[in-house]
């Protein structure tokens, strides 16, 4: 029998402190509910305390994702505590998860407490909690900068006042694995009542060691990794779930240990989030880059064909990606689309979305000879992620080149009128945006703006990601075509029927 380490997943919580990244609740559920599928055991919600949005998504993660541990977040304090538990109780099987920092300098400089209050309000807040929840979880923020015999009187008294788990965070990702591994082996020695919790950590990837100093405590010790889809994170980010969780399945031999993530559902999980977020996987990323089965060198090619374990040592499969996928094109009926869709772990999409989906299908393959699996991928996230079209893009006229100024025109419905708006700009792109934002009448600052193309070949697919702002609120969305100044302008489009849905119905 192989060690079970426990997945605790914090995506949303860690994740959503990316620079430029918002989810809003219906996002943050969608992905929640994503998690399940892909077997997490815990999903760390967000920080019910820090904002009523971060307190409505808490809340309702815990209402309808049954199943996973639900964890809510908290600073040491009464009022923290308090609102994690009212967003948190709905669930299952709730979890507070207390944090105060405990190395010298965050004392000094943050709380401005001296050790020993530090340590009395950590073992306070930790019975407050427990008092609540059944399940507690407490963190020394910047654990690894903390003095070593402080650390463990604080484990000890927070597992004394009934801390379930304690979990060691590398906050600024300082660590190096031999030394994060000893540090680790040392807190088994030296806390006496250690065995009676669970023992965790967090490893944030400042010197990209986040996924190495994670693994190094597992060898030495560790049961509870925390970790987010795509390495998603404050700064460098956190250590990559998908990452850990390859290893330790493609080297159990070494590890001993398994997890119980369904890897089949990696891609699709990695894939959706870089979707809802708007941060862009690099090609070279381990295990959910696109590059990461490619095989360039023809003869490494002949080889992977005849002996698959000479290049690769694991397979594209194994996180969902389907090998020799059947490529639709016209020819392909309704019955094939839906076929495929299951095939990619579509299998809960609504009617109306799937009719939605199959009717853009049918207008790309009069474009499009082939149409891949990550052609239809972004077809259908297009139309599962999208909020009421308040402004609908009729028409787009778009003239332009080296020598005259570019010129949009521009016709956009909405339930009651159609307007028609005209201006030029810096190019076509910055000429269809200026028209857009005369005849919706929402001015946004723009704050992110790429391209990207699905797959390879002249026809390949635009896929264009803008990031709106408006009143400090970031809203991102997609927009996909075979040309890319009509991608464009359905970014911009949907960034701004986002951003009304939100603002103006449920503000949250
Ligand atoms: O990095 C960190 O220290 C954290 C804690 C709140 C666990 O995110
Ligand atoms: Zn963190």
């Amino acid at each position: 029998m192989t060690k079970r380490i426990y997945i605790f997943d914090t995506t949303l919580r860690d994740g959503e402190q990316t620079p430029g990244v918002s989810l809003n609740i219906s996002e943050k559920l969608e992905i929640a509910k994503q998690l399940k599928i892909l077997g997490v055991d815990i999903i760390e919600a967000g920080f019910p305390f820090a904002s009523k949005g971060d307190f409505n998504s808490v809340k309702s993660i815990a209402q309808n994702v049954k199943g996973p541990v639900i964890v809510a977040l908290a600073r040491a304090t009464k009022e923290d505590i308090e609102a994690a538990w009212k967003a948190v109780k709905y669930a299952e099987n709730p979890r507070i998860h207390v944090f105060i920092a405990t190395s010298d300098i965050h004392m000094r400089n943050n709380l401005k407490m001296k050790p020993k209050v530090v340590l009395e309000t950590a073992y306070n807040m930790v019975k407050y909690a427990k008092d609540l929840c059944t399940s507690v979880e407490f963190s020394p923020e910047d654990a690894t900068r903390t003095r070593p015999d402080f650390l463990y009187k604080v484990l000890e008294a927070v597992i004394d006042a009934g801390a379930d788990v304690v979990n060691i965070p590398d906050t600024v990702g300082y660590s190096t694995p031999g030394e994060f591994g000893a540090f680790i082996k040392k807190i088994k020695e030296n806390v006496p009542n250690i065995e009676k919790a669970i023992l965790s950590v967090h490893c944030h990837n400042d010197l990209g060691l986040a996924v190495a100093n994670s693994l190094a405590a597992i060898e030495n010790g560790a049961q509870q990794v925390e970790c987010s889809i795509n390495g998603l994170g404050e700064r460098a980010g956190n250590a990559a779930l998908e990452e850990i969780v390859m290893t330790l399945k493609t080297r159990g031999d070494h590890f001993k240990c398994h997890t119980d993530i369904a890897t089949e559902h990696i891609a699709r999980t990695s894939n959706m989030v870089s979707h809802l977020t708007g941060v862009k996987v690099q090609s070279n990323k381990a295990i959910v880059g696109t590059n990461a089965f490619a095989q360039e060198l023809s003869i490494h090619k002949e080889e992977v064909i005849n002996y698959k374990e000479t290049y690769e040592i694991m397979t594209s499969e194994s996180i969902g990606l389907k090998k020799d996928s059947i490529i639709l094109s016209k020819y392909s009926d309704r019955h094939d689309f839906e076929q495929r869709l299951k095939e990619l772990g579509y299998d809960n999409m609504e009617i109306s979305k799937i009719n939605e989906a199959y009717g853009k299908f049918k207008a790309l393959a009069d474009k499009k000879n082939a149409i891949s699996d990550e052609d239809i991928e972004a077809l259908v996230n297009e139309e599962m992620f999208q909020v009421p079209q308040t402004f609908k893009l009729e028409y787009l006229q778009v003239t332009s080149g080296n020598s005259i100024i570019s010129t949009s025109t521009v016709k956009v419905r909405t339930k009651q009128i159609t307007i028609d708006e005209a201006a030029c700009g810096d190019g076509p792109v910055d000429a269809t945006f200026k028209a857009i934002e005369k005849a919706t009448g929402i001015s946004v600052n723009l704050k992110d703006y790429f391209l990207d193309a699905i797959g390879s070949g002249k026809d390949a697919l635009g896929e264009v990601t803008v990031k709106i702002e408006k009143d400090n609120r970031v809203f991102s969305a997609k927009g996909i075509s075979t040309d890319v100044v009509e991608a464009s302008a359905k970014a911009f489009m949907n960034a701004i029927n986002k951003m009304y849905y939100y603002i103006n119905l449920i503000d949250n």
